[in-house]
């Protein structure tokens, strides 16, 4: 493990790696939140508008205001979302730009253990939101095997690989999720385990997509060829590799959902 920062500085990259991971968790989410439709939303680490597509796309909302420190991520998100009409702004979870009671519904998905101070994180979308409206997100769950890369992470930190971690790992926590929504203060707090497969065609797809992941990929792509090949032989020979070549894996995440009082 390491203290430097995980960085997303490319948005394509991100969207192979995990936006797709992440609109197979939002369409589930997005049932379980069961919105009504004309909402205005705040959708916090938008990244690369992976969510926030969703919410256009299923959900009608009057607006959507995302932000993100990333700039490669909101650029990305720019055009993806392009003719939407949504607010994208390059901003941090714990100082959201918006007024006191000024959305909805403000969302987080796979962001939570990426905030420094996940408390604050909470307690500014709980202040963004208006009475009655709902404060939710949801986030891997690192700690129960539910990570899609957790067997790539744990054998390149076994190979002697440093790599950096999200710094509040621990906020993926379901029980921690659950005292973070009480100390906002938001009530009829609610929870629920998201469970999604995905398949790559076969090991080179699932290959180039981990090279372009933000946490592994730089490691990876520093390796010698020899040791690239090397670790690559081990890796594969983890995955439960198909007749075809395919390989489907599983990921669950941890979605919690509370409101904001009147
Ligand atoms: C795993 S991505 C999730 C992106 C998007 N929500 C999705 O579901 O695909 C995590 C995102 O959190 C963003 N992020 C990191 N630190 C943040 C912070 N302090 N406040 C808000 N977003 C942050 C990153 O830039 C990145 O885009």
């Amino acid at each position: 493990m390491s203290n430097d920062q995980i960085r997303f500085e490319d948005g394509a990259s991100y969207e192979r790696y995990m936006g797709i991971w992440s609109q197979l968790v939002a369409a589930k989410f997005l049932t379980w939140l069961a919105p009504q439709q004309g909402l205005s939303w705040l959708d916090v680490g938008c990244g690369n508008g992976a969510f926030t597509e969703m919410i256009f796309k299923q959900h009608q909302p009057s607006t959507v205001t995302g932000i993100d420190p990333a700039p490669a991520q909101i650029a990305y998100a720019h055009q993806r979302l392009d003719g939407y009409g949504a607010t994208l702004y390059e901003a941090d979870a714990q100082n959201v730009p918006l007024d006191d009671n000024s959305v909805n519904i403000a969302v987080m998905p796979l962001v939570i253990f990426f905030v420094p101070e996940p408390a604050k994180g909470v307690a500014e979308m709980a202040r963004v939101v208006a009475p009655g409206g709902t404060v939710a997100a949801y986030t891997w769950d690192m700690f129960g095997g539910g990570f899609p890369y957790s067997p790539i992470q744990k054998a390149i930190t076994e190979a002697g690989v440093t790599v950096p971690y999200p710094p509040s790992i621990e906020a993926s926590r379901m029980e921690v999720m659950h005292e973070l929504w009480l100390q906002a203060g938001l009530s009829n707090i609610q929870t629920e385990v998201i469970s999604v497969t995905r398949s790559f065609v076969d090991f080179a797809d699932y290959w180039e997509t981990v090279l372009g992941a933000p946490s592994i990929g730089p490691q990876l792509n520093a390796m010698s060829a020899s040791k690239q090949q090397a670790f690559q032989a081990q890796i594969r020979a983890t995955l439960p590799l198909e007749a075809n070549g395919q390989i489907t894996l599983q990921a669950h995440a941890n979605a919690i959902k509370g409101v904001v009082a009147r």
